[in-house]
This record gives structure tokens, C-alpha cells and sequence, in this order.
């Protein structure tokens, strides 16, 4: 029976570049949309930009630009990006579209009407300046319960207490600088604790992963909370019906923007919309998310469907976080890569392997090891699978004019690969990638072992051309086998290959029949092996000279209820005494600082460390004017390697604390200090 299959991968916020963690989300996401199709089902992948928010409404503000032209550029590149790392969506919209609009007031309306909002006045920090409310990470202030500065309104980085942000000592806002005031505000709430039982029923025919259960558990066990929809003016969103000034919380519209996707696609294709989306709909539907965001997809979002009388996702697959090398992603390291980052050096098929090689069906984490990744993708691709091709094509064209021959000499073997295309699909379905990729490459090692064994090489000198032809046809079945259960996960090397054994697309079901006598063309290298020197160049190139994100980058905040609170700078791994001593920091006077044409962050200063001057690029342009620097002191890192900029060289670093933006202290020692003395 074919299935019909609506498949959604979150949507990106649009207030950033795509980096190695979304590749993963959209990578899973499109292996499994692949292998749907392969198989003959019905299977279309919407995405879209998350456009609404404060982030996003300040970082368009501190550009100079107007939201819409901002989320434009950023959905342009957020798309280049998947379509280069060859993900197919069917449609790629925007929460800030019309069709979206459109559904978020009715989908409010229904439950409105339904007696599902309620409405209450509020107190919050107000930034008097700004003259707007303030996001929990807008606030900065001392931590209520370890005094430590300069923390974040939701928890703090230092003890990890959580909180309010009108407990924080000391606030001000990260917007302005100013100190907030408490203001009174109605508010809008969605009565999630009235879908309950709803929900419960839901979970219990939701197959959703046991980590996932547990967790769901635990939130009930807490009890569920009223959750608050509405924000106030300015805000870059929707406005609510009939109430003038009150937006939808961006969480509000951003689910429903996967409505949105699909609707453009049925008007433009002509696929019926409440087939999908109707109440007691029999289609499924499908969204990959990653496990910070479970709370969203699994109560607030199954919820908010079922008040507004629509269907609920057949169920939601939850993925964990990548690391690389073994730790959270690190812009000091160079190993937050940026999806396009990577695309500069390398081609994408090699991650869309390595990730399917490590990925099961739970919330573990997966770790990019760079090494392992090299490895493993050289051994298994280039190595066992293209290998078998390329060791058995030339026969064909040099000894049997480019044909393969009319008998199958092993059909053993022949019949052994064909036997496994069930028990791979049954793990593609499962999402347990890495369990379909060992099976896959357990077969190119016995494609390997075979050519190895019946040496068609020594058979063709022997003169026993029949036999190594048999042989040579046998691999190249082998290989085309090999194909069909790669596609999911390599679909270029696939259409590739499907050119150079001259044969039309292939499908699952092909995997049943083999090619007889039949002219295949001449081989095309299908792969290049992986070189260390892209590896390095990428992670070279995603070394970042400051660290500290300005406030407008700040991510979307993802607490709500129970979950946990949003993401801080974790303390890094710990380094040695020796490690340490390795770093020597110097006083240097700032002889001249000015600022760089074409760098929106960067002053370009010049260091006195003693009888020696050093220039440096520094990311301080948001907290200091040049003339107010010139003749102070500061602390320099003197012995890191010299960086080529795209402004030129910079020698050394000198060392600031605080968020960024105006809060940006470059450290400024006491009088005393002389020019070039070593700081310990
Ligand atoms: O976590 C995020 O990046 C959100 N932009 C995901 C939204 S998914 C969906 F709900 F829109
Ligand atoms: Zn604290």
C-alpha cells in the first residue's frame, strides 16, 4: 500500500547562518524522505524560516535594515545552504507569509473560541529607553543566589540556579544599558493543563522514543502550566485579532509555519491540504526536531491542534546534539562550522555518510571526530564501494567491448545481496542508519573479498575471458545493489553511477532484478578520497577572534514550562598549569587605534609591549570609540600565531570580558603597569 507522508524538519531561526547541527536535523530528516520515495511512498519535506521575535527585530535594527529585507537574506542563504547540502525540500516558506498569518489567527480563533485563552495582567522589566519588554536574555544583572555578574535573566552561567529575571541584582538592559522598571501588561495564555488527558492519549498512540516518554512523564509529574502567547509592541510577529498591539509569541506561529510550508505546496501542485492536516486524517505526518525543542512538539504544539480540531503528527523523532572532537561545538576552537564553512572545503556527501554511519534512532549525541570522519569515509566509500566499480570497468571495456555478460555466474552471492534489501529498509524505516550502514558495507566487503578471491585480473592474463568476464558482470551487479542501498544517503554519487551503468533512476523494488547483457559506460570517478589539509582549512576558517555574542544573537529562548533553560557558554574542558604558562599575556599601551573600512566590529589598534609594536584586530568597535583609547593600557595575549585577516595581519589579542555589544571591557590595568610586563 502506498503511505502518504508529510515529513517537516524545524524550522531555522532566521537570525543566523546554518551550521553542522542543523546539517544533522536536515541530513537525518531527507535520508528518510529518500528512502520513502525509493520505496514508492508519498513522502513530501517542508521546511521554513522562523522569522518572528525580538532577536531578530534588534539584529535587523542593528544592521540598519528593515526585519523583512534581514529574514529575506537570511532565508536566501539558509536555502543555499540545504539545497547544496543536497536536501530536497518540496517547499521552503517563511513564518512571516501570508499563508502563515492567515493561520495562526484562525488556529488562535478556533481555540479562543473554545474557551482555550485566557487572559491576565502581568509585571515584567520594561526597558524605558528602548521603550520595550524585556526578554528573559535581554536582561543582564548579578545572579540572585551566587552574586556572579553579569549573568543572563533566565539562569546563570556561573552556578546554573535558574530564576526570574526580576530577581537579578543589579539588572540592566542588555539593550540599552538602562536599569529596567517593573511594568503591568496583559497577557494572553494558552490553557495547556485543560489538554491533559488529551495529550496523554495522544503520547500513548505517538510512538515516540522511551527517552522521550520519560521526559513527558517527568513534565506531567511537575504539572502542566498555562502558557503565555502574547508579547508586546514592538515586536516582529503577528498581531493577535482583536488585540490591537499584542503579538503571538514567536513559539506560537513557528509550528504552525509547517502548516504554512504545506499549504504553499498544495497550491502550487494541487495536493489537497486537509488530507493532511484535517481532523481523523489517516495521511502521516512527520517532524524531526531536535531534543531541546521536545517541550514545543509534544505538548504545546499536539495540543494546540487538537483545541483548534486538526489532526496531531503521527508522531515527532527526537535527535541529540553533535559534537565535535568530543565537546560542545566551540567557536575559540574553530569547530562551530558553519554549514557553508564546511561546503567551502568539502563535499557534502561525505558528511550526509558520516552522520547516517553514526546515527540511531534516540536522542544520543553524535560525534563529529574529524580523524574518524577522514577515515572512515576514505575506507568505506572510496575505498570498498567506488573501488568495485572502478577495479572491474576497465575489463569490460577492454576485453568485452563495454557489456556485460548474459550469466549470472554466482547467483549466490547475487542472491544474498538482494535477500538483505529487506532488513536494510526495515532499518531506514526505523531511522537506525548506522545498523543499514553496516549492513551495507558488511556486503561491499564480501563484493571486495569476491573480486579478490576470483582475481578476474590473473583470469584475463591466464586467458580465461569468459570467466573474468562472468566475474566482472557479477561485481558490477554487486556494485549496483550496493547503489540502490546507498541512494537514501548519496544521491549524487548514486545519479552518478546510474549514469555510468547507463541505466534509468533506480529504485527500491530494482534491487529485485539484475542487470543481464548489457553496455554500461565508461567509468567516471565517482569519489575523491577526503584530504587533512580541507579538514584543517575549515576549521581554520571557523576560528572566531571574539567570542562574546552580542545580545542580539542571543538564541531564541527555548524555556517554557519545564524545559530546560536556554543554552549558556558551557566552561570549557580544563587545561593544565603547563597549558596555561603557555599563554603569555603582556601589558601593552594602545598606541593608535582607528577604525577598519568595511569591518562592522573590528578596530584596528597598535601595541606597545615594551620596544616592540604589534598590530592588532580587535571585535570592540560596539563598546569603545578609537580616540577614547589611545595612551591606555590593556592586556595582550602576545604569543598567538599570527592571524591573516581579510584586513590584514593581526598579531596577538587583547583580552575583554563582558556579553558584547556596548558591555565589551577590554581590560585595562592599574597605573603602576609598565608596557611589556609579563601578567601571571
Ligand atoms: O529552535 C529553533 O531553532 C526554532 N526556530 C525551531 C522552530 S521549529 C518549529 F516549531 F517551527
Ligand atoms: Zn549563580
Amino acid at each position: 500500500m502506498t503511505r502518504r507522508i508529510l515529513v517537516t524538519s524545524a524550522l531555522p531561526y532566521a537570525n543566523g547562518s546554518l551550521h553542522l547541527g542543523h546539517m544533522l536535523e536536515q541530513i537525518q530528516t531527507d535520508i528518510w524522505v529518500r528512502f520513502q520515495r525509493a520505496r514508492g511512498h508519498e513522502c513530501h519535506y517542508v521546511c521554513a524560516d522562523d522569522t518572528h521575535g525580538s532577536p531578530v527585530m534588534l539584529k535587523a535594527e542593528s544592521l540598519g535594515k528593515t526585519p523583512e529585507q534581514f529574514i529575506a537574506e537570511v532565508s536566501a542563504e539558509h536555502q543555499a545552504d540545504s539545497r547544496d547540502f543536497l536536501i530536497e525540500h518540496a517547499n521552503y516558506g517563511s513564518t512571516h507569509s501570508e499563508s502563515n498569518r492567515v493561520l495562526a489567527q484562525d488556529i488562535y480563533r478556533r481555540l479562543n473560541a473554545k474557551g482555550h485563552i485566557a487572559r491576565r495582567t502581568i509585571s515584567q522589566l520594561f526597558d524605558p529607553e528602548k521603550q520595550m519588554f524585556l526578554p528573559d536574555r535581554f536582561v543582564k544583572g548579578e545572579c540572585p543566589k551566587c552574586g556572579a555578574a553579569d549573568q543572563y535573566g533566565d539562569s546563570c552561567d556561573a552556578c546554573g540556579a535558574t530564576y526570574s529575571p526580576t530577581e537579578l541584582k543589579n539588572p540592566r538592559s542588555a539593550v540599552s544599558g538602562a536599569t529596567p522598571v517593573l511594568k503591568d501588561s496583559e497577557h494572553y495564555f494558552f490553557d495547556l493543563p485543560s489538554f491533559a488527558d488529551a495529550l496523554q492519549d495522544w503520547i500513548a498512540h505517538s510512538r515516540l522514543d522511551s527517552a522521550i516518554v520519560n521526559k513527558l512523564k517527568e513534565w506531567f509529574e511537575g504539572g502542566l502550566q498555562q502558557w503565555d502567547i502574547s508579547r508586546d509592541a514592538p515586536y516582529f510577529g503577528f498581531e493577535i485579532p482583536d488585540a490591537p498591539g499584542k503579538y503571538f509569541y514567536v513559539w506560537l506561529d513557528a509550528p504552525i509555519g509547517y502548516m504554512a510550508s504545506f499549504q504553499e505546496l498544495c497550491e502550487r501542485t494541487g495536493l489537497n491540504f486537509d488530507e493532511f492536516w484535517a481532523e481523523g486524517a489517516t495521511t502521516e505526518v512527520y517532524h524531526f526536531i531536535g531534543k531541546d525543542i521536545m517541550y514545543f512538539h509534544t505538548l504545546f504544539w499536539p495540543a494546540m491542534l487538537k483545541g483548534a480540531g486538526f489532526r496531531q503528527p503521527t508522531s515527532v523523532y527526537t535527535h541529540g546534539y553533535v559534537t565535535v572532537n568530543g565537546t560542545k561545538m566551540s567557536k575559540s576552537k574553530g569547530t562551530f562550522i558553519k554549514a557553508r564553512t564546511y561546503l567551502e572545503q568539502l563535499s557534502p556527501e561525505y558528511l550526509r555518510y558520516y552522520f547516517a554511519a553514526k546515527l540511531g534512532a534516540g536522542v544520543d549525541d553524535l560525534d563529529l571526530n574529524l580523524e574518524d570522519f577522514q577515515n572512515r569515509v576514505n575506507a568505506d566509500l572510496v575505498g570498498k564501494v567506488v573501488n568495485i566499480a572502478s577495479r572491474c570497468a576497465g575489463f569490460i571495456h577492454k576485453n568485452f567491448g563495454g557489456k556485460l555478460g548474459a550469466t549470472n555466474v554466482n547467483p549466490a552471492l547475487t542472491g544474498e545481496f538482494q535477500a538483505a534489501a529487506e532488513s536494510i529498509a526495515t532499518a531506514y524505516e526505523g531511522r537506525e542508519f548506522a545498523k543499514a550502514v553496516r549492513e551495507i558495507m558488511a556486503l561491499a566487503d564480501k563484493a571486495n573479498a569476491y573480486i579478490a578471491e576470483t582475481a578476474p585480473w590473473a583470469l584475463v592474463k591466464a586467458g580465461k575471458l569468459e570467466e573474468a568476464h562472468g566475474v566482472c558482470s557479477v561485481a558490477l551487479n554487486l556494485f549496483r545493489l550496493l547503489m540502490i542501498y546507498l541512494k537514501p544517503i548519496l544521491p549524487a554519487t548514486v545519479a552518478a553511477s546510474e549514469q555510468f551503468l547507463a541505466i534509468a533512476p533506480l529504485s527500491w523494488a530494482d534491487s529485485q532484478s539484475l542487470l543481464g547483457e548489457h553496455a554500461i559506460k565508461p567509468f567516471i570517478p565517482l569519489m575523491q578520497r577526503i584530504e587533512k589539509d580541507k579538514i584543517d582549512a575549515m576549521i581554520e576558517a571557523s576560528k572566531e577572534t571574539t567570542q562574546a555574542p552580542a545580545p542580539a544573537d542571543a538564541a531564541k529562548p527555548k524555556t517554557a514550562g519545564h524545559v530546560q533553560p536556554g543554552q549558556v557558554e558551557a566552561i570549557k574542558d580544563t587545561i593544565s598549569i603547563d597549558d596555561f604558562d603557555k599563554v603569555d599575556l603582556r601589558i601593552a599601551t594602545i598606541v593608535s587605534a582607528e577604525h577598519v573600512e568595511g569591518a562592522e566590529k573590528l578596530l584596528k589598534l597598535q601595541l606597545d609591549i615594551g620596544g616592540e609594536t604589534r598590530q592588532v584586530f580587535a571585535g570592540i568597535k560596539s563598546a569603545y570609540a578609537p580616540e577614547a583609547l589611545v595612551g591606555k593600557l590593556t592586556v595582550m595575549v602576545a604569543n598567538l600565531a599570527p592571524r591573516k585577516m581579510k584586513f590584514g595581519l593581526s598579531e596577538g589579542m587583547v583580552l575583554a570580558a563582558g556579553p558584547g555589544g556596548k558591555d565589551l571591557f577590554i581590560l585595562n590595568p592599574d597605573a603602576g603597569a609598565a608596557p611589556g610586563m609579563r601578567v601571571k
